[in-house]
């Protein structure tokens, strides 16, 4: 089978002929697409949907390699798990050495959970104590269990633009027609129960409201969880924090729990995530993605009076379940202390310097479409960033467009096929070996990719 290309009178000529190059170069990836669509259901990793279907054989700090040794630059990043990049020496040899040496899989609490407790613990946030996981999809749920537990209540509240893993309460959105102060949730596809929907409050983004809102609820809702910045819309700025601060007080006045989901956030804004560089203490965190050196992991910490219905089930009636196969497995906690240490131990140069890329690449980026007239920009909440096809503000995923221009799918076409990988979600990060040069060459292989569709007319 090899891959066809709908290519309708709408595309120009440098459309058909980076359709035509990106054939030409892929043929192995193609090959493989089409076995793996026999042999596996590939919708389950729907978010890893390309702009074209390549397979990733190779990482290399910043960079990586399609199955045909094409080489691109890396603005996935493992999703933004890894911030030091593909196969960095520390967490390599971390994982060589607990692989030849002492093993992967124990099942049993082992001693490399330990120092990565100790390092979670000791960031300046919330964490009185953690439970490990395998990830942040795992971390929120039993993040949600908890604050149900201790409070009593069954009601969760997100925010209009959350995502909070893969699971029924992790998922949704404003129904488009709804006001978007007093949004309505809808589930993301089918399969999530009604109760499900009875049980999940959607509050306005960056809004009064909001606060309204969850007063109106209190003595139904157990907790509120809010991504300190959203992957779907990336800001980070005074207006957030002061959002922030209302919230954290809002939620003490009215007895409902506050949960800050940093799996993105967490030792990425800050050594101490997002509640280091705001200020703003939740009485849950969960993590996720870096924490694990690139290893699948999640973890959820918080008030020790909080997580030690962790620890209570059969003695205490509020004792909750948490538990898995491969949860706190050494290897995973290996990978991740090497990692979180190498922060700990560069704060000072590490966040300076990925923070610094995003913006650059951002500011790069949003220059030459200023300067050029076209409706496009870059959000960017330190090294987390994505592109938009849109000129207005956006200050909520309420200002997003659904669905894809054709100018985007062009666009994303063409910058694969000039060597850099945004993913399907389009949530990308910038690594700590990014280097500002390699940043000024992505922003110079984007403005071709936006020169050759505007060359087409779409933009
Ligand atoms: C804020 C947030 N929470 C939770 C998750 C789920 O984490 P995982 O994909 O490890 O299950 C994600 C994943 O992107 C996320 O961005």
């Amino acid at each position: 089978m090899t891959v066809t290309f709908d290519v309708t009178d709408d595309v120009g000529a440098n459309g058909r002929a980076v359709r035509d190059r990106l054939l030409a170069k892929t043929t192995r990836s193609q090959e493989l697409t089409s076995r793996t669509k026999e042999l596996m259901n590939m919708g389950s990793a729907a978010s890893l949907e390309m702009p074209f279907p390549v397979l990733i054989e190779k990482g290399e700090g910043p960079y990586l390699y399609d199955a045909d040794g094409n080489q691109l630059i890396d603005f996935q990043i493992g999703f933004g798990s890894l911030i030091l990049g593909h196969r960095h020496p520390v967490i390599q040899n971390a994982i060589a050495d607990q692989v030849e040496n002492r093993g992967w899989q124990f099942g049993l609490h082992n001693p490399n959970q330990v120092p990565l407790a100790e390092q979670i613990i000791k960031a300046d946030n919330c964490v009185e104590r953690v439970i490990f996981c395998n990830t942040g999809t795992e971390a929120t749920m039993y993040a949600i269990r908890a604050g149900r537990a201790f409070t009593g209540k069954d009601k969760i509240g997100v925010f209009d633009g959350f995502y909070h893993g893969a699971h029924d309460y992790g998922i949704g959105g404003a129904h488009p027609e709804s006001p978007r102060e007093r949004p309505t949730y809808v589930p993301t596809g089918a399969g999530v129960p009604q109760a499900v929907v009875e049980n999940q409050l959607l509050l306005p983004y960056r809004s009064g409201v909001a606060f309204d809102i969850i007063r109106e609820n209190k003595d139904e809702l157990a907790m509120v969880l809010i991504e300190p910045a959203q992957s779907s819309n990336p800001h980070l700025n005074d207006e957030i924090k002061a959002f922030l601060e209302e919230l954290r007080a809002v939620c003490t006045e009215c007895g409902v729990l506050l949960m800050f989901d940093e799996v993105i956030t967490g030792f990425r804004f800050a050594y101490g995530g997002a509640q280091e560089f705001y200020g703003v203490k939740p009485d849950l965190a969960t993590y996720g993605k870096s924490l694990g050196g690139g290893l699948p992991v999640g973890a959820v910490g918080g008030r020790e009076d909080i997580m030690r219905l962790f620890n209570a089930l059969g003695t205490d009636p509020k004792g909750i379940m948490s538990g898995g196969t491969f949860s706190g497995n050494p290897l995973t906690m290996a990978a991740g202390y090497a990692q979180i240490k190498f922060f700990d131990d560069n704060r000072d140069t590490l966040y300076p310097h990925i923070n610094g890329q995003g913006k650059r690449l951002a500011d790069g980026v949003n220059d030459y479409a200023r300067q050029n007239n076209m409706a496009v920009q870059v959000l960017n909440a330190g090294s987390m960033f994505q592109i938009y096809f849109s000129g207005e503000e956006i200050r909520s995923s309420r200002d997003l467009a659904m669905g894809k221009t054709k100018a985007e799918t062009d666009f994303y076409l063409h910058l694969l096929d000039n060597g850099v990988l945004v993913p399907g979600t389009r949530r990308s990060f910038v690594s700590f070996v990014h280097s500002p040069e390699l940043i000024d060459e992505a922003v110079a292989r984007i403005t071709r990719s936006l020169d050759l569709v505007r060359e087409d007319r779409l933009l």
